[in-house]
């Protein structure tokens, strides 16, 4: 029976789960099974993007067949033809005769060495190059050449109308969709983003050059989805998926931290490595610890991807690096890891060696620090080594500032209980409210924020706070430039309803907007209501769950008008509407924008549709 998903009107998830998979590429295990995505865009032309993995075929017909509805398919995107992505292309030549296949020149040398095709494919071929287009009726797709990412003859696509981006591997992950299909229905952080590391680092870590080369491009056309050939559909939160891309694909660590990978015959060697990760944790600094022997490599690679520092501890075996150790070490340099402070430890009973061996390997990746002094070991830590064991910890700690420590673990208990903790002091807390503008090509957005603030005055840098939900956020994620419009107190309800209660994607928030200038940097900015406004340029951003933090260098402020800036409670008090409740009905009132959630109850985890704040800013009536 098949078994597809809507994405919308004339777009179909058409791919099927394979749970029964132990390796995937016969590498890399998947507990999680894997999905094997395809689309069908059911235009005036039907067009397939790429098939699926010979194991889940079947489902695969099926679901075409049904999407199809009776339909010809006239086009199959071939973007990649890695076989878990095109076991089925044969099969669906056959089915659908007269198929166009649209792809890359070195597609087609491929779909020659895979397949023995008794058809004259290559007169029903269309090959594209760098940016061509296809109108399929009411969509236009645009070719992007996207090589190494994850093969050389790998391409995306980018539908013009509705602004989606077929992404081939790019931003894919291991595991099966069981039943959801957009990355906002999970939890992706908590139960999938290590996932998306460990596919990022093992499939594409090698290329990051070509995956930075894609991002460039994609950051040219305005996205409003992501449909990758595994894993979920993206289509909002994009920064989420797209700065970890960034980090990953530039090498850079994600979180200061050590890991500390080691291969241990009769313990001694991992004695060692169990005391160097307490003389660290004693020091606030996060450590992650692997048996290379036990842990698979794909594992312990993602995480060589995630943290700032790597220790490698192992014995000597026949006089080389112990042979998992000697492995893993093997993939790191094959995989390109880049950029990381290294500490090594060896071991041997009568001729350590494996120090030297591994700092031979690691001296073959870019940027890698080597911790000079290799702590070497005779079979096991003796009592007057202790004081090596705390200089490597001494010398990994250096790298540490005291803001890069974990001061104490972040849960629950220390973040404070229900009973210490009274929410109405947050509201004592002295905002400020701004309009917050960017521009991502032809398109002018913004939102209102309450949190912007100076930071330092040389260099000049000031800071603000945006909640991932609006769409000035993701541009700012891709452009990192913005302008923030101080308001005064004149500023009357209707800036605040323009500005902060529709979302830019459906809506132009400057239509007719007649007090409006545009910045040095081309972004729009409030010329009216507001006493000044700050363009300035994104040099940092920080990922707190619901916001990004970014910090920024001014790069033009002008001041407008000598009002006072309004305060958060000055509007409250003086400009904001007082919600009106509908009479005789239970509810919630949102306390920032007057929306009424009617009901008994309102959900802990209740987010504002139009002004995005949550529960707590809810009253009830
Ligand atoms: Fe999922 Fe590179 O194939």
């Amino acid at each position: 029976m098949h078994c597809i998903k809507k994405i919308n009107n004339d777009l179909y998830w058409v791919g099927a789960n394979d749970r029964r998979l132990a390796m995937f590429e016969g590498v890399y295990s998947v507990a999680g099974g894997v999905s094997y995505n395809s689309y069908l865009l059911t235009d005036e032309k039907t067009v397939l993007f790429d098939t699926c993995d010979k194991a889940v075929h079947q489902r695969f017909l099926e679901n075409v067949s049904y999407a199809l509805n009776g339909k010809k398919l006239d086009y199959i995107v071939v973007q990649h033809m890695e076989p878990d992505h095109s076991a089925a292309l044969k099969e669906v030549i056959k089915l659908y005769p007269g198929v166009k296949i649209v792809c890359s020149a070195k597609t087609l040398v491929f779909i020659k060495q895979f397949f023995e095709l008794n058809f004259d494919f290559e007169n029903f071929s269309v090959i594209v190059n760098e940016n061509d287009t296809l109108k399929t009726g009411r969509h236009t797709l645009q070719f992007i050449m996207a090589p190494m990412v994850h093969w050389p003859e790998v391409m995306v696509t980018y539908d013009t109308t509705d602004k989606i981006l077929f992404s081939a591997d790019a931003f894919g992950t291991f595991g099966a969709l069981n039943g959801a299909l957009f990355a906002d229905e999970v939890d992706i952080e908590k139960d999938y983003m290590n996932e998306y590391r460990r596919y990022y680092a093992n499939i594409v870590g090698k290329y990051g050059d070509q995956v930075q080369s894609l991002l460039q491009k994609a950051s040219s056309v305005q996205i409003d989805m992501i449909c990758p050939l595994h894993g979920f559909v993206w289509r909002n939160n994009f920064s989420s998926i797209i700065n970890k891309y960034m980090l990953w694909s530039g090498y850079r660590y994600e979180e200061k931290g050590v890991m500390i990978a080691y291969a241990s015959v009769y313990g001694n060697t991992e004695n060692a490595a169990e005391i160097l990760s307490c003389r660290l944790r004693e020091k606030n600094i996060k450590t992650a610890m692997f048996d290379v022997s036990v842990t698979p490599a794909s594992e312990i690679i993602a995480s060589a991807f995630k943290w700032s520092h790597l220790v490698f501890a192992s014995t000597t075996y026949n006089a080389g690096i112990f042979i998992s150790m000697e492995d893993l070490i093997n993939d790191l340099v094959a995989h390109n890891i880049q950029n990381r402070t290294v500490a090594i430890i060896e071991n041997g009973s009568w001729a350590p060696t494996s120090g030297n061996l591994i700092r031979e390997k690691l001296e073959e990746c870019k940027n890698i620090k080597i911790i000079e002094k290799i702590l070497s070991l005779k079979s096991s830590l003796k009592k007057g080594q202790l004081n090596e064991i705390d200089g490597l910890a001494d010398a990994i700690a250096a790298d540490f500032p005291e803001s890069a420590r974990s001061s104490a673990p972040l849960n629950s208990a220390n973040e404070g209980d229900n009973a210490s903790i009274d929410p109405n002091a947050m509201f004592k807390f002295s905002y400020g409210l701004f309009v917050l503008t960017a521009k991502d090509g032809s398109k002018d957005n913004g939102c209102i924020i309450n949190t912007a603030i100076q930071i330092t005055a040389s260099p000049l840098r000031i800071s603000i706070a945006v909640n991932k939900a609006n769409y000035t956020h993701d541009m700012i994620i891709k452009t990192k430039a913005f302008n923030i419009s101080i308001l005064s107190e004149s500023a009357p309800f209707s800036i605040y309803k323009q500005f902060g209660f529709s979302s830019g994607k459906e809506t132009d928030k400057f239509a007719g907007c007649g007090y409006t200038d545009r910045a040095a940097n081309g972004i729009l900015y409030i010329n009216e209501h507001a006493n000044c406004m700050i363009a300035a340029k994104v040099i940092e951003s920080h990922d707190y769950s619901t916001h990004t933090v970014f910090t920024a260098a001014v790069t033009q402020s002008k001041v407008l008008s000598n009002e006072r800036s309004v305060t958060y409670q000055y509007y409250f008090d003086n400009i904001k509407p007082k919600p009106q409740p509908p009479k005789e009905k239970k509810g919630f009132v949102c306390r920032i924008c007057g929306y009424v959630h009617e009901g008994d109850s309102l959900p802990k985890d209740f987010i504002c549709p139009l002004c995005k704040h949550g529960a707590e800013d809810f009253d009830a009536f």
